[in-house]
């Protein structure tokens, strides 16, 4: 049986890292995302496999490759695989978690300084040749500066994320949490932090009991002028609740680094509006981070090869 499989072009520190090892690893040579029969078939070949964050790797899935040691997801987020039925069939599941931490801030915040100020329309006019003039009545945006900023999900990215708005714009943090205590805000319910918010910020893992955590009921409770800003899982919205809101100014704006699914249908409605940015799930998406995380599956690998827990196992 052979060792290792990519199931998509990656980043190749950590494959080289491995290779250089002796091991061997073959990489997809498709294009997209595998699709999930071929990949539940080439699986059978492997005892390792090095997946993405949009590989479905379900009951079904694990069940037809019992021959499975180990799974070493190329993300943070393992909603993906079946946790459960891996670790009945004695199957290791890694993630990577911590190098990815200051990137997702960095996009969570990049996120809400867009939206705030507008950046979507402004590139947009600029694209389209539409800007005449510089114009002092336009593009009129709202300060980040000073702002209440709601954490939903204190977890090592929503602690980064709290902290670069406290410490780079003055913010005033509250934040929800079921395990953790910050000394960087208040923690408050969510239902508090909805109303008292400028800024609602999500960086809960996607769990069942997160499905559509912010509904319809939830939107209704944020102040008109907020702004909801998604980095975690797009199922953490009801989407046709947020379009909703959206269109009708329960909120102001959102900006989205993930949605449900990926990509969205070319004719969804938060497509279309003006006061939504979406970003095409580029969370962990810089060279370093990449190379950071193409680097820990191999580490998690090596660990499990030979014969320790994996670093970052979690089952
Ligand atoms: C992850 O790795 O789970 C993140 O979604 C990357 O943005």
């Amino acid at each position: 049986m052979k060792n290792i499989f990519v199931t998509r072009d990656m980043v190749d520190a950590g494959l080289k890292f491995l290779q250089d090892k002796g091991l061997e690893v073959e990489v997809y040579p498709g294009k997209g995302p595998m699709p999930y029969q071929e990949l539940k078939t080439k699986a059978r070949e492997f005892k390792i496999l090095i997946t993405m964050l949009n590989d479905k790797i379900d009951r079904e899935f694990l069940l037809e490759n019992p021959q499975l040691k180990m799974i070493a997801n190329n993300a943070v987020g393992f909603n993906n695989i079946d946790l459960i039925t891996a670790s009945e069939l004695g199957i290791k599941v890694s993630n990577t978690p911590d190098v990815l931490t200051e990137a997702t801030a960095e996009v969570a915040v990049g996120l809400t300084l867009s939206v705030l100020r507008n950046f979507k329309e402004g590139i947009s006019d600029i694209d389209h040749n539409r800007f005449q003039s510089f114009d002092p009545k336009g593009y009129l945006g709202t300060s980040l500066f000073h702002k209440t900023v709601g954490i939903v999900g204190m977890g090592r990215i929503g602690q980064k994320t709290a902290e670069v708005f406290k410490n780079g714009f003055n913010c005033k943090i509250l934040y929800t949490s079921n395990t953790s205590e910050s000394s960087l805000g208040t923690k408050v319910t969510l239902e508090e932090l909805l109303k008292n918010s400028d800024v609602v910020s999500l960086h809960v893992p996607m769990r069942e009991e997160n499905r559509n955590l912010i509904s319809k009921k939830e939107l209704e409770k944020m102040k008109s002028t907020a702004i909801i800003i998604n980095t975690a899982r797009g199922e953490v919205i009801n989407q046709m609740d947020l379009v909703w809101a959206l269109k009708n100014k329960i909120i102001a704006g959102a900006g989205l680094d993930v949605t449900s699914p990926e990509p969205l249908p070319t004719n969804h409605e938060l497509l279309t509006l003006k006061n939504c940015t979406i970003l095409p799930h580029v969370g962990s998406a810089n060279k370093e981070t990449r190379a950071e995380m193409s680097m820990l599956c191999a580490y998690n690998i090596l660990d499990f090869l030979e014969g320790k827990n994996p670093r970052n196992c979690l089952n």
